[in-house]
This record gives structure tokens, C-alpha cells and sequence, in this order.
């Protein structure tokens, strides 16, 4: 249970050095004047050409920021930090599964890595407007990828380096990407996950790429496809890798990233991101939110395959000039202290995390943290699912010592950035994901569309247009409409229960789509669905997320097998092997059922609802829609 009224005020030192120690007086008057606030925020940052208008809501829901404005996020996340004192400040600390293995750049040096691989990319073809399939691990050349790929104008798509390669050819080709960068392979707990292998499967079928990239990594011997395959080390010694690249400043509405995301279909869907509104949310969040200062040394731990790595990973803490850290490794891997060592010694400031790491490392046990010196640690964060209170207490208590504000953030791969959050100076309520951001409004309703009660589930829903919203899903205008906008006119709709309690915080419930939060990822039921169909034992299925310790929530899959199967313990492996094979191992179910007959309603569509209800011994509710015999 909950205590909704349990507050925690920040210790004293957090609220001392907090960028925003009004945290209400800054609620307030963005709240008065949301394009107003959002306007100042933008005047932080540099425009080679201002803008006519900050918010142009005349072909709502399709919103337009800062139009008319021509800039590059590249600009204001490496370029303006050239000409100050920042030059030779470090922009990113990289440390290696092997953590004796340690890169490190200066913004000076990161520009001259971005404008490496930009010319690199312009060579082979590369324009303004062209889509880039980006599939790499957590190594420095993620930075330069996407930073360059930005620089030219050029549309990143970051494909989780965790995808099968069906997954990836359905990326690479709905996205008509013409150049794909990758590894030889990535380090996953000492072995190598074949990431070259992968892209080869998945291209074979993709008319699109004309060229891949291929940076070394573990050194894994892998097949170059001469027509096709580069190595990144050998382009990078040819002449037209060398010299200045300009950073081409572009509108403020050009697309930045298309980033693919899991709806309620088996076929992903890309959100679209732009250049001008999303760095300014960054900008705003990263000072206001995130606390960030300037001699910060800034830890997400995200996979830039994801939204949070995206922005809190790669572009945030670039744009407010601080130092980003990263770590190749896992959290357990080889010991489960290997992050505090990390903290302990890089001196890490501020550390943005997912809540299943939290749990995973909670169970360990406090002397793997205790052990280390972790006083560098000010700010703690966590989103991406909802961080239970125990979680936040072990958060808060023991890898913070009570000396760090832990700030959980709730926002979608589709909202950019964060939406709700508990400011550092803020009051917390463990379990809360805290209150509406500076400039962001939310409401819950109910099915008709009315607001609840404080206290009261229902449909999450953002009251206001930001500036780092998706503008729509690449190639499918419609289904934009269709997915956020539609169920209540002028809403934005999450896809999200929650309440709102007497004092103005948000709790989290979970999806009401078909989609499961597993470990933080986002994974849709249809694309599971579609994973276990393919096995040949299998007649059909349902996917459904049930509540996991750790996890948060585990994928369940409930199947009928086709004649002349039989259910038994090996093919219960074989089938969680399959879907991690064909697509992805966070997406292996944890348990798999056989069933003679799925609860469907009369029209034929599966009843998840009730296989949910009936896994957990509830009440399947109402049934007059189920088929009969
Ligand atoms: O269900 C919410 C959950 O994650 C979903 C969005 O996932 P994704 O697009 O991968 O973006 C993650 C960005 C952090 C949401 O619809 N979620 C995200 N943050 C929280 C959360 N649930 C509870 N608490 C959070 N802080």
C-alpha cells in the first residue's frame, strides 16, 4: 500500500544549490503563460534566425514550435560550447564493459569525431532529409553517429542494439533507410552479441541500403560485403573524412530523429522528432528538472536505443554543456558494485536510471553500494516505469544516503521529454511520479471524457501542446490523429491510468493499450504475438503482461498449439528461444501456457482482459461480449 500523504521534504543541501528553489513560484507563472515560459526557455539557447511565432496551433492537432526560426540542435549541443571555456571541458567520459578500457572527449575533440563521421556520412551519399538506421551500443561512436547525422540535416533512427534482425529489417525498410552504422559485435556480460551478423540478416531483404558502417568493436571476425560494407576506421583515414564540416542549420521543424515505439498493432510505429522544440524542452527540463550544473558529471544509464537514452543520454546534458558519462557494461556485471565503482570513481553527480535496475541491485544487498564512496551523488532519477516506494526508499536511503533528491520523471517515447516530474526542490511523495512540469497541464477522465475526482483512476491526458512533442508518426499522419488525439478532442492521450491526489500529484497506474512496460521497455503484445505465431508448433496466441518482483511486468504468453503438437516442457523453451531470437531477448515470455481455445469476443478479437483476470485469480468481469461455443 501507499501513503499518498507521506512527504519528504529534500534535504537542505540539495535545496541550497537547486537551480529553481521556487518551485512553485515557477509552477505558477509557467502555468499562467506556458508559450511565454517556453519562449524565455528558448532565448537560452542559440537561432541563426529568430522565430515569427513560438506556438502555431492553427492545424491542431499537428502543432508547430518556433516556426519560421532556422537553427541546428547540433549548434546549441557542441558548436556555441567551442568558443567559450567549455572547449576543453570534457563532453563525455566513456568506460567500457572492460572498465579499464576509458575513452574520453572534450567537446573540442567530440566536434572534431562529429564532423569525421558527418563528412564520412555527406560522401556517401548522405543528404538533408535522409534516414540513417542507426544500430550501436553503448560506445562513443553512438555520440558522433547521431550528432552527425544531425549536423547535416540527415534523420537518425536508432534501433535498439538489442533487436533481432527481423525487427531491424522492419525498421530499416518501413524507414527507407539508405545507410545503416553498426559494429562488429557489442559486449554483453564478457560475450559478444553479433551485431555485423544481425545487420547482414536484416539487410539481405532491405532494397534500401546501399552502404553500412561498420565500427570495431570486440574485434569479432565478421563478412564485409565489398560492395556494401565499410569499416569506420579505414574510411576515417581517406581525405574526405578530414577537415571542417559546417553544421547546416535547418528550420526549426525539420524532423531531428524518427524513433520507433510500440502501439497497440504488431507494426511499430515512428515517432517523429524536430530540431527547434525539442532542444529547447531538453534545455528547460535538463536546468529546471534535472538540476544540471555546470561542473555536473551527468550518468544516464539508458540505451540511446530508447527515448530516455536519446535525449537525457546524448542530447541534454550536451546542450546545457555538461560532462556525459557512459558505461558499455551492465549493472551486474562482473559484480553488481560495478556502477558504484563507477560513481565512486568518476564522481558522478547526477544519475538517471530505470526502476528494475534499482530493484535488481536492491536485492543484493546495501554492502555492495555501502562499500563504495557515493558522496558525489546529488541528484537521482528514475522513469520509465513506475518506481515503487520501496524501491524509492532503498533509492533514497542507501545509494543516496539522504543527501540526494530523487526525482522520478514520467514521460513517452512520444512526448520527447519529460511531462511530470518532482522538482528537486519539491516535496516527494514516494510512488508519485510528482506534478506536472513548468508549462505542462494534465487532466484524468473518465470513458465520457469528464474530469474525475483528485483520488480517482481514469485516462491520463496532457493538457497543453510542448515543445518536444512528436509533430506526428512518420508516413502515417492518420494514425497520429487517430492514436493521441481522437478519444478526447484537444487532449493529448497518453495511453495511461492514473490519479491526481488532493495535493496535486500524479500516480502512475500503467497502460490501458496493448502495450507491456517489461524491466522499462516498451513492448507491444502484438509483437509478441506475432513472434510466437511464427513457431510451427503454434496455432494462435495471446500476449499479456503480468506483475513481475523486479520486472515490473512479465510477458505471459497463452497459446493453442496446432494439430499434431503437444504441449510439454521443451517446446515451452523453445518457444521463449524463438521470440528471442526473432525478436528480441527483453522480449522473452516468462511463461508460456497451452490452452484448447482463447477467450475471443464475437467478433473474433482476443479478450486479454480476461486471460489477465483469470491469471490472477480475479473476477473476469464483464462477459457478454465473450464468444460462444
Ligand atoms: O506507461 C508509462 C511508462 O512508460 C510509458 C512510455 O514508455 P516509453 O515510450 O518507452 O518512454 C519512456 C520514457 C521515460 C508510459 O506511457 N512510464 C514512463 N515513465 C514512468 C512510467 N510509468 C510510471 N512512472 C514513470 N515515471
Amino acid at each position: 500500500m501507499t501513503d499518498d500523504n507521506a512527504l519528504i521534504r529534500p534535504p537542505q543541501e540539495v535545496l541550497d544549490e537547486a537551480n529553481v528553489q521556487d518551485w512553485e513560484g515557477l509552477l505558477a507563472t509557467a502555468g499562467a503563460d506556458p508559450v511565454a515560459f517556453w519562449e524565455q526557455e528558448a532565448a537560452e539557447l542559440e537561432w541563426s534566425k529568430p522565430w515569427e511565432k513560438v506556438l502555431d496551433d492553427s492545424q491542431a492537432p499537428f502543432y508547430h514550435w518556433f516556426t519560421g526560426a532556422r537553427t541546428n540542435i547540433v549548434t546549441n549541443a557542441v558548436d556555441r560550447h567551442l568558443t567559450t571555456a567549455r572547449r576543453n571541458k570534457l563532453a563525455l567520459i566513456w568506460v567500457g564493459e572492460d572498465t579499464s578500457k576509458v575513452r574520453t572527449f572534450s567537446y573540442f575533440s567530440l566536434n572534431r569525431e562529429v564532423e569525421q563521421m558527418a563528412n564520412i556520412l555527406r560522401s556517401m551519399g548522405v543528404e538533408k532529409g535522409d534516414v540513417v538506421t542507426i544500430y550501436l551500443p553503448r560506445i562513443p561512436e553512438i555520440y558522433f553517429a547521431m550528432l552527425a547525422c544531425a549536423k547535416i540535416g540527415a534523420i537518425h533512427s536508432v534501433v535498439f542494439a538489442g533487436y533481432s534482425s527481423e525487427a531491424l529489417n522492419a525498421r530499416i525498410d518501413d524507414s527507407e533507410s539508405k545507410l545503416v552504422i553498426t559494429v562488429d559485435g557489442s559486449w554483453i556480460n564478457g560475450s559478444v552479441f553479433p551485431m555485423k551478423q544481425i545487420v547482414d540478416d536484416a539487410v539481405k531483404f532491405s532494397p534500401s541500403v546501399e552502404n553500412v558502417i561498420v565500427v570495431r568493436n570486440t574485434g569479432t571476425e565478421v563478412t564485409m560485403d565489398p560492395t556494401r560494407d565499410h569499416w569506420y576506421h579505414e574510411l576515417a583515414r581517406l581525405p574526405i573524412a578530414q577537415g571542417h564540416c559546417e553544421t547546416v542549420q535547418v528550420d526549426a521543424e525539420d524532423p531531428l530523429f524518427i524513433l520507433y515505439t510500440s502501439g497497440s498493432t504488431g507494426k511499430p510505429k515512428a515517432a517523429v522528432h524536430t530540431h527547434g522544440g525539442y532542444q529547447v524542452h531538453l534545455s528547460s527540463t535538463m536546468k529546471n528538472c534535472l538540476d544540471i550544473h555546470e561542473a555536473d558529471r551527468w550518468w544516464c544509464t539508458a540505451d540511446p536505443g530508447w527515448i530516455t537514452g536519446t535525449s537525457y543520454v546524448i542530447y541534454a546534458p550536451l546542450i546545457r554543456g555538461a560532462t556525459a558519462f557512459m558505461a558499455e557494461g551492465s549493472p551486474v556485471y562482473p559484480y553488481p558494485d560495478v556502477w558504484w565503482q563507477l560513481v565512486e570513481r568518476y564522481g558522478i553527480n547526477g544519475m538517471f536510471t530505470a526502476p528494475t535496475a534499482i530493484r535488481t541491485l536492491m536485492r543484493f544487498g546495501d554492502a555492495w553500494v555501502t562499500k563504495h564512496d557515493t558522496s558525489s551523488l546529488r541528484i537521482l532519477v528514475s522513469a520509465g516505469e513506475p518506481l515503487n516506494p520501496e524501491a524509492w526508499r532503498w533509492f533514497h536511503d542507501v545509494v543516496g544516503q539522504r543527501r540526494c533528491a530523487v526525482i522520478d520523471n514520467w514521460w513517452q517515447t512520444e512526448t520527447g521529454a519529460m511531462q511530470v516530474t518532482s522538482l528537486p526542490a519539491m516535496p516527494k511523495k514516494p510512488g508519485s511520479a510528482g506534478k506536472p512540469i513548468p508549462g505542462q497541464a494534465v487532466a484524468v477522465l473518465d470513458e465520457e471524457g469528464h474530469e474525475v475526482p483528485p483520488g480517482t483512476d481514469g485516462f491520463l491526458v496532457l493538457k497543453n501542446p510542448w515543445p518536444s512533442m512528436l509533430r506526428t508518426l512518420f508516413k502515417e499522419p492518420e494514425r497520429y490523429v487517430e492514436t493521441y488525439w481522437s478519444k478526447y478532442p484537444g487532449y493529448y492521450l497518453t495511453g495511461d491510468s492514473a490519479r491526481v491526489d488532493e495535493d496535486g500529484y500524479v500516480w502512475i497506474i500503467g497502460r490501458t493499450d496493448d502495450v507491456i512496460k517489461v524491466s522499462g521497455h516498451r513492448i507491444g503484445t502484438a509483437e509478441v504475438e506475432a513472434a510466437v505465431n511464427s513457431h510451427p508448433a503454434v496455432a494462435e496466441c495471446a500476449a499479456i503482461g503480468l506483475p513481475h518482483e523486479v520486472k515490473g511486468n512479465a510477458i505471459h504468453v497463452v497459446a493453442v498449439l496446432a494439430n499434431g503438437y503437444e504441449g510439454s516442457r521443451e517446446l515451452v523453451g523453445d518457444i521463449r528461444s524463438h521470440v528471442s531470437e526473432h525478436l528480441s531477448p527483453i522480449a522473452k515470455p516468462e511463461a508460456v501456457e497451452f490452452v484448447d481455445k482463447l477467450p475471443k469476443t464475437r467478433s473474433g478479437k482476443i479478450m486479454r482482459r480476461v486471460l489477465r483476470a483469470r491469471a490472477l485469480g480475479q473476477d473476469e468481469g464483464d462477459l457478454s461480449t465473450l464468444e460462444n461455443d
